[in-house]
C-alpha cells in the first residue's frame, strides 16, 4: 500500500486527478480496448472531477475511449432525482467531459429485479475485462462503497442496508431529514473493489482520521471494510492532512520517506 501525503483537501482531488489522467493516457485505450475506471460519489470526488474536467477541456486526457463503472446507487430514487448518483454523476463530471452516455455505467436503482440488476453490474464488468483502476472515498466509519462495518470481505454487488450513522451522514444532502435518505443502496461489493488492478482511495478531513488510522495502522477488520485494502496488490491512498490527525508520528514519517523516492505524476500533467 502506498500512502501519500497533500497538505490539503484540494491536493489531494489535484493529485488523484492527474495521477488518474496518467493512467488512462498510458494505457492508449481504443473503443476495442477501452480503460475501465470504477468511480465514487461523495464530497471526496469533487475537486478530482473538476481537475479532470479542466485537464479534459484544455486536451490534456480524453474520456472518448473509457468505460466507467460507479460504486453504487441509491434503491428508490429516480434517475432525475437531485440526490440520485446519476444526477450526482452528470452533473459533476460525466456533463462536462467528452465521454460517451453508453459507456457510462450506474446501478439502477429502480429495477424491478435488484438481484437481476447485480448480477447485471458484475457481468458487464467481467465483459469489459474488469476494472483497471478503482478510484473511492471512505465513509467516517471505514466503509468502502456502501460496504458498512460487518459487510462480508468477499461481497459482490448486491442490495444493502444502510446503517443510522450513515444515513445522518448523508441527511446533509436531503436538507438534512434522515426521513428522506433511502434506507436501501445498491453497490459494488468488497471483493468487487478487490479484483480490480488498481484502487485509488481520497481521504480528507478530521471526521475521517479515525478511518484512516485503522485503514493504515491496524489489521484487516470487517468493522472497518476498507481495511481489506492492506491485502490489495495496488492500493494508494492520498490523504490530506487533517485526516492524519490520528496516525502515530513514526507512520506518517514512514510512508513519506517511501514516497520521496517516487515518480511523481504531477510533472508530467501540469498546465
Ligand atoms: C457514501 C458513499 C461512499 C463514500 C462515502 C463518503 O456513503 N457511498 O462511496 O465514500 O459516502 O462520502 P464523502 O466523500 O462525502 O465523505
Amino acid at each position: 500500500m502506498r500512502v501519500i501525503f497533500q497538505p490539503t483537501a484540494e491536493m489531494v482531488g489535484t493529485w488523484a486527478a492527474r495521477y488518474a489522467a496518467r493512467r488512462i493516457r498510458d494505457a492508449k485505450p481504443t473503443a476495442k480496448r477501452p480503460f475501465v475506471l470504477g468511480l465514487p460519489t461523495g464530497s471526496s470526488p469533487l475537486g478530482m472531477y473538476k481537475e479532470l474536467i479542466r485537464l479534459n477541456k484544455r486536451g490534456k486526457i480524453s474520456f472518448a475511449n473509457v468505460v466507467t463503472f460507479n460504486m453504487d446507487e441509491y434503491v428508490g430514487l429516480d434517475p432525475d432525482h437531485p440526490q440520485s448518483y446519476h444526477r450526482f454523476m452528470w452533473d459533476n463530471f460525466f456533463g462536462h467531459i467528452d465521454i460517451k452516455a453508453g459507456n457510462v455505467n450506474i446501478l439502477n436503482g429502480l429495477a424491478k429485479d435488484l438481484e437481476r440488476e447485480c448480477e447485471r453490474y458484475e457481468e458487464k464488468m467481467r465483459d469489459r475485462g474488469g476494472i483497471d483502476l478503482f478510484v473511492g472515498g471512505i465513509g467516517e466509519d471505514g466503509h468502502l462503497a456502501f460496504n458498512e462495518p460487518g459487510s462480508s470481505l468477499q461481497s459482490r454487488t448486491r442490495l444493502k442496508t444502510l446503517t443510522e450513522d450513515t444515513r445522518k451522514v448523508n441527511a446533509r444532502f436531503f436538507g438534512g431529514d434522515i426521513e428522506k435518505v433511502p434506507k436501501l443502496a445498491l453497490t459494488v461489493g468488497v471483493g468487487t473493489v478487490m479484483d480490480s488492478d488498481e484502487v485509488l482511495i481520497l481521504v480528507m478531513g478530521y471526521h475521517k482520521s479515525r478511518a484512516l488510522q485503522k485503514l493504515v495502522e491496524e489489521g484487516v477488520n470487517h468493522m472497518w471494510t476498507s481495511s481489506i485494502l492492506q491485502l490489495h496488490r495496488h492500493a494508494i491512498i492520498v490523504a490530506d492532512m487533517e485526516s492524519a490527525h490520528e496516525l502515530k508520528v513514526g507512520t506518517y514519517n514512514y510512508f513519506r520517506s517511501v514516497e520521496s523516492a517516487h515518480f511523481d505524476p504531477d510533472t508530467i500533467l501540469k498546465g
